[in-house]
């Protein structure tokens, strides 16, 4: 008997590593800390302990060439789910600055299309994975027994963090980090993005 599965409804998370991240790295990592300089008390959304600055960086000429980025990142992803030409792709991002002993509560990005996080410096692994939580919410009444979890039966999968990597995902899609452990700042941007007229 030959049985055969076909995955449907699928959740993708998308990633790249930037090639130049290390030059790259050092230039958002001057403008992220020199933006927490100019506001050091920064806002409090999920981030518990970290520090966060306003979602400003689209307006900031000093993060340019990260807002291109995530633009032109976003845009490739939505060619490759068939969004209709001659949208307009617009963002919003943010610096995240977690010391030891911060994490971020588990939410999701309501009113946009993507959402993901860039990492600009980090001491992996033990500074605290990204993870994800399965959306199928009927799934949660009854959990699977099994052995060794696929990412059919996974109810969470965790991504780990690397300075250059740049996680792309679907703003719907619950998400948390795990506690800082390591004893550096783990340092990121993060941003949502939306398209239309
Ligand atoms: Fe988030």
């Amino acid at each position: 008997m030959e049985i055969t599965a076909q995955p449907l409804f699928p959740s993708l998370v998308w990633t790249t590593l930037f090639d130049d991240r290390e030059s790259f790295n050092e230039r958002m990592l001057k403008a992220a800390r020199e933006l927490r300089e100019k506001d050091p008390v920064g806002v409090s959304r999920t981030n518990l302990e970290g520090w966060q600055s306003d979602n400003i960086l689209q307006n900031l000429p000093e993060f340019e060439e990260m807002n291109t980025r995530i633009l032109q990142a976003c845009e490739r992803i939505a060619e490759s789910q068939n969004f209709v030409q001659g949208l307009n792709y617009r963002h919003q991002a943010w610096v995240n600055i977690s010391p030891p002993g911060a994490s971020n509560q588990v939410h999701f990005h309501a009113n946009c299309y993507f959402s993901g996080v860039y990492y600009l410096s980090v001491k992996a692994p033990e500074c605290g994975s990204i993870f994800f939580r399965d959306p199928r919410v009927a799934s949660r009444m009854m959990t699977y027994p099994a052995e060794k979890l696929t990412a059919f039966t996974a109810t969470e999968i965790r991504f780990p963090p690397e300075a250059g990597r740049l996680y792309v995902f679907p703003g719907w899609l619950e998400h948390g980090v795990d506690m800082n452990r390591s004893d550096e700042d783990r340092i990121g941007i993060s941003f949502n993005v939306v398209a239309g007229a």
